[in-house]
């Protein structure tokens, strides 16, 4: 009987053990086909083929720049859109000399309400756009209890408007003709902190977890239809938003993640973006996550103190 038990051990050990092996393998092949070969294999999609013109929302800055640039670069004229007219004309103008494309810009808040998207489809009208990058996001200025936010009630109303109403409402704007043409690409930038419980961050967190549905919802609505969706889940990387100027091997400059996501546009419909974003996640997710939301608090709490600390100072 002992024995037979023993036995029965050792199996279950040895399926275990080939399963957790099997899923290993299969992530290490996973991330060398989208973050090594996908370009060199002509996996990823070739987004300058999509169209003549690419959209990108909060485009004068951080990730969203960096996305114009290297869509620009690749010989896409641009449509940028955010709030400042100076930045938008100075980052049109940077990308008019450096990649001889043509460019516009709109000027506008997104956390405004539904009111603001009637003229930004008047001035996207009888564009042929390819490409449609949904960049544009705001977070707390540090992490905090819901109730201590400050104007939780406007803060609500301009991150669920920022975050979630702009890109659904873009996407409406220029779904329709990708569809007709059976051609587009339509990349939705979100955040790790979509993808799993954010305590301190919750409003951005379920904001990004909205991004993280709506685009794996598209992707499957609208893959066989010839159109691209893509949701990027990054960790942190260098940007004004992140306030990390150091940059590191898993804390990327936007240019860097940028052009590491780009070529896993078509091979993963939801992306980390770099490999070592991708390792993150793969590490996270192998232990428990009420393990994991606690250490995540842990951090965001002695964040919240260090800026609690600074702002007590300067008051
Ligand atoms: N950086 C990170 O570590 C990180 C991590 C995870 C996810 N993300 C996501 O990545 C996206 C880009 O973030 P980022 O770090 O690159 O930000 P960023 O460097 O602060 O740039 C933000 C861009 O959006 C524009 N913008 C901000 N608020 C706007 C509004 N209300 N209406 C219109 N435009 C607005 C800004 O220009 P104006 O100020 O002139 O409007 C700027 O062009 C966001 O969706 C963010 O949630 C970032």
């Amino acid at each position: 009987m002992f024995i037979e038990l023993n036995q029965a051990f050792a199996a279950l050990g040895a399926v275990t053990a080939s399963y957790l092996a099997f899923k290993i393998l299969l992530s290490i092949i996973r991330a060398l086909k989208a973050y090594f070969f996908s370009r060199s294999l002509g996996l990823n999609t070739n987004l300058a083929k999509l169209g003549k013109w690419a959209v990108v929302t909060g485009a004068t800055d951080g990730i969203g720049k960096a996305y114009a640039e290297q869509l620009a670069k690749m010989g896409l004229n641009m449509v940028l859109i955010s709030r400042t007219m100076s930045k938008l004309e100075e980052t049109a103008s940077e990308i008019v000399s450096r990649y001889k494309v043509q460019t516009r810009v709109i000027a506008v808040d997104f956390c405004k309400g539904p009111e603001i998207y009637g003229d930004i489809e008047t001035q996207l009208d009888g564009l042929e756009i390819g490409v449609l990058v949904n960049n544009v996001g705001m977070s707390y200025p540090f992490p905090n209890y819901f109730l201590e936010l400050e104007n939780v009630k406007q803060k609500i109303v301009d991150m669920l408007n920022c975050n979630c109403l702009s890109m659904s409402m873009m996407i409406a704007i220029c779904l329709p003709q990708m569809e007709t043409r059976r051609k587009g690409a339509i990349i939705n930038v979100s955040s790790a902190s979509g993808l799993s419980t954010c305590p301190l961050l919750a409003l951005y967190s379920a904001t990004k977890a909205y991004v993280n549905f709506l685009s794996q919802c598209l992707h499957y609505e609208y893959q066989d239809k010839g159109i691209v969706v893509q949701c990027v889940a990054p960790y942190f990387v260098t940007t004004k938003l992140s306030k990390i100027k150091k940059k590191s091997w898993t804390i990327p400059s936007p240019d860097t993640y940028v052009s590491s996501a780009l070529g896993t546009v078509g091979v993963e419909s939801l992306t980390m973006g770099c490999t070592s974003h991708a390792l993150q996640k793969y590490v996270l997710e192998c232990l428990p996550e009420s393990m994991v939301t606690k250490n995540t608090m842990g951090i965001l709490k002695s964040t919240r103190a260090r800026a609690l600390k600074k702002q007590a100072k300067t008051n």
